[in-house]
């Protein structure tokens, strides 16, 4: 596996590849691989010839406050663990490289609507930050097709809104979220839980399953929504929402049939949560 820290070497590399008319599959990461990220770098395998994957905590999409600082960092396991999943090259840019006039003068992307509801209005400007740090990734690597976790519901929304808005050519693939076998979403934070905390973290998976047979059985969303609540605060909880939606987030009329996506946003002690749960409200 190449290890790349400057734009040209990247640059020579993806595009001596597709002068030899391979296609470049990508996996952005902050870092700290589990085998949630492997998953992704599966996909992209299976789709196309090159697969890329970069690191980069990427300090626009923290919040003051939120934890860019403590964020874990594991650079030679996750260059490791990609080498072993079969990843050509692993892009490491720097900050510098990724805000060359420094953040405070970067110019942002905002992707309007997605990003002010749920995750957007608890974690405000985040999804800028996002939007704005995977723009330029596609430019710097220019894949083909783009993975990205189904975990991260509201991330995938947003940024296949800008892709498409933005036109840039590049497929975007979502990935099933990976679990633990108590159900717990895999996520890098999960080892901010402490061992009490960890064994609780399983609730929001319970909880949204109870959503779903409760969504299912035609019970009222209002119902469902406020009962999930109590369930999270009951076993420790601070949730920030849990709600009922359809799949492109916007609130469904009461009666109204299709497909639904339970999203649950929870703090544990310091650790804040996040998974969901897509069925079909016609298909079980
Ligand atoms: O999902 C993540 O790990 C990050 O939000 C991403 C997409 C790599 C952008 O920094």
């Amino acid at each position: 596996m190449l290890r790349l820290q400057t734009l040209e070497a990247l640059r020579q590399c993806v595009g001596g590849w597709k002068n030899d008319g391979l296609r470049v599959a990508f996996v952005p990461t902050m870092g700290n691989l589990h085998d949630g990220h492997f998953s992704l770098l599966r996909l992209a395998r299976e789709r196309a010839d090159r697969v890329v994957a970069s690191v980069f905590v990427n300090p626009t999409q923290f919040g003051p406050g939120e934890d860019f600082a403590r964020y874990p960092r594991t650079p030679d396991a996750d260059a490791g663990g990609l080498a072993a999943a079969g990843c050509d090259a692993l892009w490491l840019p720097d900050v510098a490289t990724m805000y060359p006039h420094g953040v405070d003068a970067a110019v942002r992307i905002r992707v309007p609507g997605v990003t002010e509801i749920l995750e957007g209005a608890h974690r405000p400007g985040h999804f800028d930050g996002v939007a704005t740090v995977v723009a330029r990734l596609f430019n710097q690597v220019q894949p083909d097709v783009a993975v990205f976790g189904r975990k991260d519901y509201q991330q995938l929304a947003v940024i296949r809104h800008m892709a498409v808005d933005l036109a840039f050519p590049v497929e975007v693939l979502a990935a099933a979220t990976r679990r633990e076998a108590d159900g717990l979403a895999m996520s890098s934070r999960n080892q901010y839980l402490d061992a009490g905390e960890r064994r609780t973290a399983a609730t929001i998976h319970a909880v949204l399953q109870q959503m779903r047979t409760r969504a299912l059985a035609g019970q009222p969303s209002e119902c469902i929504e406020a009962d999930a609540r109590q369930a999270l605060v009951q076993a420790g909880f601070v949730p920030d929402y849990a709600v009922l939606r359809r799949p492109d987030l916007s609130e469904p009329a009461a009666g109204e049939g299709g497909a639904r996506v339970a999203l649950i946003a929870a703090r544990l002690g310091r650790t804040r949560l996040i998974d969901n749960l897509e069925f079909d409200l016609d298909n079980g």
